[in-house]
């Protein structure tokens, strides 16, 4: 997958929410393709398929037409499933002062996601964990980039999906969930760090 590269899409609405204050600390640490290297080194090596671990990110158009059709309020609870650097959550965030949580296995993601969050005064935790291994129920609008993931995580993701509270959206990037527990709701091709891409929006019943 291509290297890391900030995009500002719509100029206007990142000026007025300073994203540029996370996109800074962002590009010092992950510049310069370091993000997919340190994705490399310190990815699990006795879990699942490695594909999983594959790096690549939601540029800030597609996170926008996300936040678009889901349409966060500052109840809004969020979780990012496999968080990567962190720039999502920490950008749901900042716009809507809502709460969000990532999870991923990779640690300098997380130390810096949550030393990020810190020094923004954001209400958005990073948990070093597995994503199967975290409590999904909390959450009202659920993120996963599911590109590379192998046959058999999508089809844990929508087993797992069936602990959601009732009206929590779940998104998917490149994978359609199955579950009749599950209202698939809407699907757009948006762009994505390695080309277009299918998001599947899902709604639990
Ligand atoms: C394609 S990247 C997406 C990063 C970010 N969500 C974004 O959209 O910009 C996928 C991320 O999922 C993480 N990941 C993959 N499988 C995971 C698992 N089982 N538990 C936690 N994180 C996982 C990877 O380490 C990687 O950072």
């Amino acid at each position: 997958m291509p290297i890391f590269c900030p995009d500002i899409g719509d100029s206007r609405l990142y000026r007025n929410h300073r994203l540029w204050h996370i996109d800074c600390p962002l590009w010092l640490t992950y510049g310069w393709g370091k993000a997919h290297r340190i994705a490399r080194r310190e990815q699990p090596k006795d879990l699942r398929s490695r594909v999983d671990f594959t790096f690549g990110e939601t540029p800030w158009p597609a996170m926008r037409r996300i936040l678009e059709l889901v349409e966060p309020t500052p109840e809004t609870r969020m979780l990012e499933l496999g968080s990567g650097t962190g720039r999502f959550a920490l950008f749901a965030s900042k716009i809507f002062g809502l709460q969000a949580e990532g999870v991923d296995m990779i640690p300098t993601f997380i130390d810096r996601s949550n030393n990020i969050a810190q020094k923004q005064g954001l209400c958005c935790h990073f948990e070093l964990n597995d994503l199967f291994n975290v409590p999904w129920h909390d959450a009202s609008f659920v993120y996963v980039v599911a590109t590379t993931f192998s046959g058999q995580s999508v089809r844990d993701l929508s087993a797992k999906s069936a602990e959601l509270q009732p009206g929590a959206r779940i998104v998917v990037v490149s994978h359609r969930l199955d579950g009749a527990w599950l209202e698939r709701e809407t699907c757009e091709v948006l762009n994505f760090s390695w080309g277009p891409s299918g998001v599947f929006f899902h709604r639990k019943l």
